[in-house]
């Protein structure tokens, strides 16, 4: 299959073909896909852009594959030209294998050359089918994945049934959604159809009410099928959002879908309890149902930290890893310096220094990996104003 592919792929698409490095692996990219602003489609996708995330998924990967004793079966159901794939089964260590699957076979072609060149050939296997037929194939044929992961253009509410039950108990799932506007509250009636849920506009805290009803819609869809998905760590940057999961093979009793509010009066925010109202009186906007509980596994930040040594990106993903352990028992919805700036009619705090102050104040507080200039806090906004 894997021959034929190469064959197929190799004909049509010689010319504009060029070599890239990503982490420590060469891939065969369209040369058009490194200069235009929207990197197209034909023959084969790559985003550049979505390198840091490849890089995060490695570390997944890396330290999934460890604590398996060096073994995992990767499934990639959308893996376009393998940047993502190659580089798992040529970053991760031990006896990493993937299974590259894509309805574009040039695509596949193309991941069949980069393994070759990073010599995982034998540990790279490449599939056209449909997304959904593909995850469902190998989990009737009992060769679930230890990491699926599901990376289309928009949404990825229609893999998440196939893809769940393709992955083995105690392993990972990983999903990104890239129809940012529909979960910035945009196109709201789309965002009820897809993931379950209304989602509010406009707020500091977009990102994290964005994954929160990704995560709530997979969770939803496993708890429906008695599985459980505990959301282990999420990112997000200018145009992704993205979720892992450790998904068990046992029905999810916690009932932690639920909605988060935002009070534009006051700047309160966080899950909403039993009363309509915010504290001050106003009607706070409110978003859901979504995933209310921990969007990060502090142990597991943890083991993908202890992977970047010695990586390309080792630095910036051990500092991203370390704000999200730190953020991981904080409290949902952050905050961010330039509205507490707003709000006090003055110049933006310095992150570190307001959450030096808060702390001695008697407040937890940390950064969050979400945003540069974002806080996680126990206080509430008029205390964090007598911090400022
Ligand atoms: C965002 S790209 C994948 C990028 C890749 N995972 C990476 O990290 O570079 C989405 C891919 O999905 C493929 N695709 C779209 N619909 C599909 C479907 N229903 N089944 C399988 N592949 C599909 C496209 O050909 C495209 O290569
Ligand atoms: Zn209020």
């Amino acid at each position: 299959m894997l021959k034929w592919l190469l064959r197929a792929a190799r004909g049509a698409m010689e010319g504009g073909i060029t070599e890239t490095v990503e982490g420590a692996t060469r891939l065969l990219v369209p040369a058009a896909s490194l200069t235009a602003a929207v990197p197209p489609r034909e023959p084969a996708f790559y985003n550049p852009r979505a390198r840091r995330n490849r890089d995060v998924s490695v570390l997944a990967c890396a330290a999934l594959a460890r604590a398996r004793r060096g073994e995992a079966l990767v499934l990639e159901a959308l893996a376009g030209l393998g940047a993502r794939g190659v580089r798992l089964a040529n970053e991760s260590g031990g006896d990493v294998r993937a299974v590259l699957n894509d309805l574009n076979a040039a695509a596949l072609g193309l991941a069949g050359r980069s393994a070759g060149l990073n010599g995982c050939g034998g540990r790279v296997e490449a599939t056209s089918e449909e997304a959904c037929r593909f995850l469902s194939a190998r989990a009737r044929a009992g060769e679930r994945g230890a990491l699926v992961d599901v990376d289309p253009f928009g949404s990825p509410a229609r893999y998440l049934d196939c893809a769940i039950r393709a992955t083995a108990h105690g392993g990972m799932l990983s999903i990104t959604a890239t129809d940012l506007q529909v979960l910035h509250g945009l196109f709201p009636a789309a965002c009820a159809r897809h993931y379950g849920g209304v989602p509010i506009r406009r707020t500091p805290h977009a990102r994290e009410t964005a994954l929160r009803l990704v995560a709530g819609c997979a969770v939803a869809v496993g708890a429906r099928l008695d599985t459980t998905l505990e959301p282990a760590f999420c990112e997000s940057d200018m145009h992704y959002y993205r979720v892992y999961f450790r998904v068990r093979s046992r029905p999810d009793t916690r009932g932690g879908l639920g909605r988060v509010f935002h009070c534009g009066a006051c700047g309160r925010r966080g899950v909403l309890g039993g009363r309509a109202a915010c504290e001050c009186g106003a009607a706070p906007l409110v978003a859901g149902p979504l995933w209310t509980g921990p969007l990060f596994d502090a142990p597991f930040a943890a083991a993908m930290r202890a992977e970047c040594d010695g990586r390309r990106a080792g630095a910036s993903c051990a500092r991203l890893l370390e704000r999200a352990e730190a953020e991981a028992a904080m409290p949902a919805c952050y905050y961010t310096v330039d509205e507490v700036a707003s709000r006090a009619r003055s110049s933006p705090p310095r992150l570190a220094r307001l959450i030096e102050r808060l702390r001695r104040a008697g407040h937890g507080a940390s950064p969050t990996s979400l945003d540069p200039t974002g806080f996680r806090t126990t206080a509430a906004m008029p205390e964090i104003l007598e911090c400022a």
